[in-house]
């Protein structure tokens, strides 16, 4: 591995070394490493690509996914892949440490796990920087959501409601918040705190920040429930949080609560109850003295709108329900009302309808409405 590096810093060229010394050495290295999955990675068709050991390439393209007969030589070049790859976004894999995310210079966001916690070899995952990121237009166009939901969305985004965008792997979260941040009104000062950076804001006011990992001694770092406390000193109009993972979770929950409208983040789980469940363990993994029935409550009363999406076997990403999150009830239950939720047509296509349910907040949309833009939602509203 050295080696290599040596031999390829020694025929790094000088007009290469006065652009950027480190990233000509990281583009010529990387390519060598990564010869096998190349083409792959220039393919802008390509979004993901999964590699589960050194001979087992799978790419996804145009949301299908299929198993390429690329190979890396053995698992030696392969574990020299994965080891540059860390060397240069500065982060290890050790024996405590046996998974890591990062980004690489172009922007691909990396997802390794090593053995023994992948049995079958380093597994990496890359999803590749789009630089093109999707747009609510083309979302509606490819039938992820309704044109009347978009309007809704815009609506509830408008108003400072409380989003989390609930999915699967790879449902298309994170591509669905960049475009509810997009609806944000552009005088409003929006932080955004990712694990790594992959939200492209639009509007002038926007502060990104990135989570940190300590270098190799222990040194330095800054995990998101420090960078989320710091933010709640830095005046956010809103905050935008990439993907609740943790105990940060409980810090927004909070945080929406005591007046922080408008913010917005995405969590992993398969149905909106489900992204309540999922957000009630992260909270309870914050480590706050507060009784399961306690924690429900606050959620109940923080997040307003929970978007369900969802990714189907055809590749497509769809919208499957819009909720509305209303108080916890009698029984001590989470619970919420679909206000948009996808059904099968007689001709077998699917839509996002309307389930003729109002949201609570007519009349706030009725005091609101000479800023808003109503056409398709009247009926909701009425
Ligand atoms: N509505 C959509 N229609 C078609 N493709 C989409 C849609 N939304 C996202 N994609 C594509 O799906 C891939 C995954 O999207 P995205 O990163 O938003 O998913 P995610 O749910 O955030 O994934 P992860 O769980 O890994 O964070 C990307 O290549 C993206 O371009
Ligand atoms: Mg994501």
């Amino acid at each position: 591995m050295a080696a290599i590096l040596e031999e390829v810093k020694a025929s790094t060229d000088e007009s290469d070394s006065m652009v950027d010394p480190e990233a000509a050495l990281y583009q010529k290295s990387m390519r060598r490493l990564l010869q096998p999955i190349q083409k792959h990675l220039e393919d802008e068709s390509v979004s993901e690509i999964m590699i589960n050991g050194f001979d087992t390439i799978y790419v996804e393209s145009k949301g299908k996914i299929t198993k390429t007969t690329d190979s890396f030589k053995d698992e030696e070049t392969w574990e020299a892949a994965v080891r540059n790859i860390t060397q240069f976004v500065g982060k290890r894999l050790t024996p405590e440490n046996l998974s890591i995310e990062a980004r690489l210079p172009e922007g691909h966001r990396v997802h390794i796990v090593q053995a023994p916690a992948a049995i079958s070899g380093t597994s990496v995952a890359i999803r590749k920087f789009a630089k093109e990121k999707l747009d609510v237009a083309e979302l509606i166009k490819f039938g992820s959501m309704s044109e009347q939901c978009a309007e809704f969305l815009g609506i509830a985004v408008h108003l400072a409601k409380n989003v989390i965008i609930s999915g699967g792997t790879g449902s298309g979260k994170t591509t669905l918040l960049n475009c509810l941040s997009a609806m944000i009104p552009s005088d409003e000062r929006i932080i955004v705190l990712e694990d790594s950076t992959e939200l492209q804001l639009q509007q002038d006011h926007v502060v990104q920040f990135e989570v940190k990992p300590p270098d190799a001694y222990g040194r330095g770092g800054i995990t998101m429930r420090e960078l989320f406390r710091g933010t709640l000193r830095m005046r956010p109009d809103r905050i935008v949080v990439g993907e609740c993972r943790g105990g940060e979770a409980i810090d927004m929950i909070q945080a929406m609560n005591s007046g922080h409208g408008g913010s917005m983040s995405t969590a992993h789980a398969n149905t909106p109850l489900d992204a309540i469940a999922r957000l009630e363990v992260m909270s309870l993994m914050g480590g706050v003295d507060l009784p399961l029935s306690a924690i429900r409550a606050q959620i109940s009363s923080a997040i307003e709108i929970i978007v369900q999406i969802s990714r189907f076997h055809d590749g497509s990403r769809m919208l499957t329900h819009v909720s509305e999150v209303g108080p916890v009830n009698d029984e001590g239950h989470s619970t919420v009302k679909d206000i948009f939720v996808l059904v099968e047509k007689p001709d077998g296509k699917r839509e996002l309808q309307w389930t003729g349910v109002r949201p609570s907040f007519v009349q706030q949309v009725q005091q609101a409405r000479h800023e808003l833009k109503i056409e398709l939602t009247e009926p909701l509203w009425a």
